[in-house]
């Protein structure tokens, strides 16, 4: 799977057409919610159990990378240790990151996906806004050194994960 050059092109083309654009443009194109994936075509996976597994994996991943940053900044109160790994949440915790592997229809055996997220996708995708705006408020916490803030951060991004499974995931 080439996904680092697809998304090198992918960026490149988007760069070439932001520079067209004017800065009102601009921010119009980052509120145009990311279409729904209705099969491999639209994605860089060569196969709907791939993009099961991948997202499956990534998700843990996240769930492991939250629980070392805990410990760095709530534990450890050490912001300069947790920046690379806040870095890659940042990069992760996103909607264009995921959104892709949620292609149309690919819940059932193998996956704990609830089929309403094709019905509700504009909701679902939300879900990952959210998370993403909430790791935001973590960086910005850790940026400065304000191990509270950080603390309080965490909760809520938490919070964004859970409710996301309530609406979204079988337990
Ligand atoms: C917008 C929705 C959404 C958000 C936000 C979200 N998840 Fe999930 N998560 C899901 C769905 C849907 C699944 C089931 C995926 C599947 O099995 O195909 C899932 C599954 C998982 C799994 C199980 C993976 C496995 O293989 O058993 C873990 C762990 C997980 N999420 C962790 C997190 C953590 C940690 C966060 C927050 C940092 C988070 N998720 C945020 C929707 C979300």
């Amino acid at each position: 799977m080439k996904r680092s050059a697809q998304r090198y092109m992918l960026t490149s083309g988007l760069m070439t057409t932001l520079v067209m654009c004017s800065a009102s443009a601009l921010s119009a194109d980052a509120n145009i919610p990311q279409a729904m994936p209705l099969s491999i075509d639209d994605t860089p996976f060569s196969s709907e159990r791939e993009a099961v597994t991948w997202r499956r994996d990534e998700l843990k991943d996240l769930e492991r990378l939250l629980r070392q940053l805990r410990f760095d900044l709530v534990n450890n109160q050490d912001a300069r240790g947790a920046a690379p790994r806040l870095s890659e949440l940042q990069a992760r915790a996103t909607p264009d990151h995921f959104l892709p592997a949620f292609i149309e229809g690919t819940h059932g055996r193998g996956s704990d996906a609830r089929p309403n997220i094709w019905e509700e996708w504009d909701e679902f995708a939300a879900g990952f806004q959210d998370l993403e705006d909430k790791v935001g408020i973590l960086v910005d916490a850790a940026e400065q050194e304000d191990y509270r803030a950080a603390t309080r951060a965490f909760s809520d991004v938490g919070l964004s994960c859970r409710s996301c499974h309530r609406a979204y995931r079988y337990d």
